[in-house]
């Protein structure tokens, strides 16, 4: 049996970001198409048999791909300078859960599945989840294959280059038909398992997310000998909107909002931007909560934007409403593993999505610092032997 922390430090070399730290892994980049290289190998050291979806998603099967499979998995890809945890950890886990299951002389009576989402954190097209919102219909593939990177490339020429068929892109009706049951193991994002002393929880909740493109225009000149009063520097308006987006969220119970990302058009020391472009992630508990706290920024913004004599325009890039997830399920899991915890999270993930379309459940690893989307992020070798165990007794549960 191969160890998560084996199969984890087996890719440690693939994808390091030496500016930024940490590592940058994205959808269909010459990275994360190592990473599947490297998932190939893996599952067929295994004898999984892999086929890849219509959407660029990437499936292992043991056992003959049918209805009613069991299915875990998580995604390879991480934001900008991420950690090491988010995403590999689900894949690591569960080619090691098999391992685990078949020492044990486990055959699985129903079809069980490795799966990994292509492009979940979104930090090449924008979109998280976009491999499972797409498979489950969650986004319009006109739309998708129209979103381009920073460099300018589309999601229609990504996977063409990656040998997909854009064409074919979108709901797959087939493949959600084989899906039984999801299971995503993941790295906690959060101190919850450390609070509790506990290595494993099963997740309860994703907040309400969404994520919105600012574009602030103004007018582009010298930042030398242009008057202060004859300024239309859409700057100014733009880190008003940095501001408002801590002050709304502070507003709203349990709600969060950030900009991650700010690029002003040109960008050079000595020029008064013409326009700049800054991405706002909020999320709340529920969709009316995300949506108070994106009005009270929009109407900030607008404010501010109104003083400078610039003009704004709000872009929703991708949105999705609060997860519950199936409390039978949560239940069952948490019972026959001892009564682990129960906890809710802030971060998304494709189990989020899938969890519309099929029974779907998570578990988390604990962090002990709570740090992620970060290099720091963490999980203690014996942790994530514990996330095995518990996958594998899940999987062994759910597939026996
Ligand atoms: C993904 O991890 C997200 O929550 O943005
Ligand atoms: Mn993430
Ligand atoms: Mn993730």
């Amino acid at each position: 049996m191969t160890s998560a922390t084996q199969l984890l430090a087996s890719i440690e070399g693939v994808g390091r970001d030496p500016r930024r730290g940490g590592f940058s892994r994205h959808g269909f980049d010459r990275v994360e198409l190592e990473l599947r290289e490297w998932f190939l190998a893996e599952a067929e050291r295994r004898g999984l048999a892999v086929r890849g979806d219509r959407n660029g998603n990437l499936w292992a099967w043991w056992g003959e791909p049918g209805p009613g499979a069991i299915v875990t998995g998580s995604h390879l890809d991480s934001v900008p300078g991420g950690g090491a945890f988010d995403g590999p950890l689900g894949v690591v886990s569960a080619l090691s859960a098999v391992d685990m299951l078949r020492e044990r002389g486990f055959t699985p009576a129903k079809p069980l599945a490795v799966v990994v989402f292509a492009e979940e954190e979104g930090g090449r097209f924008g979109v998280p989840c976009l491999g499972s919102r797409l498979l489950s219909g969650a986004i319009d593939p006109d739309t998708a294959r129209r979103l381009a990177d920073p460099d300018g490339v589309t999601l229609a020429d990504a996977v063409t280059a990656a040998g997909l068929d854009p064409a074919r892109l979108g709901r797959d009706d087939d493949v959600l038909a084989t899906i039984g049951t999801f299971v995503e193991l993941h790295v906690e994002q959060g101190r919850g398992l450390v609070d509790l002393g506990a290595p494993v929880a099963v997740a309860s909740s994703i907040l309400a997310h969404g994520r919105w493109r600012f574009r602030f225009t103004g007018e582009g000149n010298h930042a030398g000998a242009t008057l202060l009063g004859d300024r239309h520097d859409p700057m100014v308006p733009a880190a008003e909107m940095v501001l408002a987006a801590r002050i709304a969220a502070a507003d709203v119970e349990d709600a969060r909002a950030t900009v991650g990302r700010l690029v002003p058009n040109p960008g050079g020391t000595n020029v008064i931007a013409s326009s700049v472009d800054v991405w706002l992630d909020a999320r709340a508990p529920d969709d009316a909560a995300t949506r108070r706290v994106l009005e009270k920024i929009r109407t900030m913004a607008s404010d501010a934007v109104h003083r400078e004599g610039c003009v704004l325009t709000v872009t929703e890039e991708s949105y999705g409403d609060t997860v519950h997830f199936e409390p039978g399920l949560r239940d069952r899991i948490a019972a026959a593993l001892g009564g682990i915890p129960v906890l809710p999270t802030g971060a998304g993930h494709d189990a989020g999505v899938l969890a519309a379309h099929v029974p779907t459940a998570m578990l988390f690893v604990r962090n002990p610092t709570g740090v992620s989307h970060a290099p720091e992020e963490y999980a203690e070798p014996a942790d994530c032997e514990s996330g095995v165990t518990a996958l594998a007794a899940v999987l062994g549960q759910l597939a026996g």
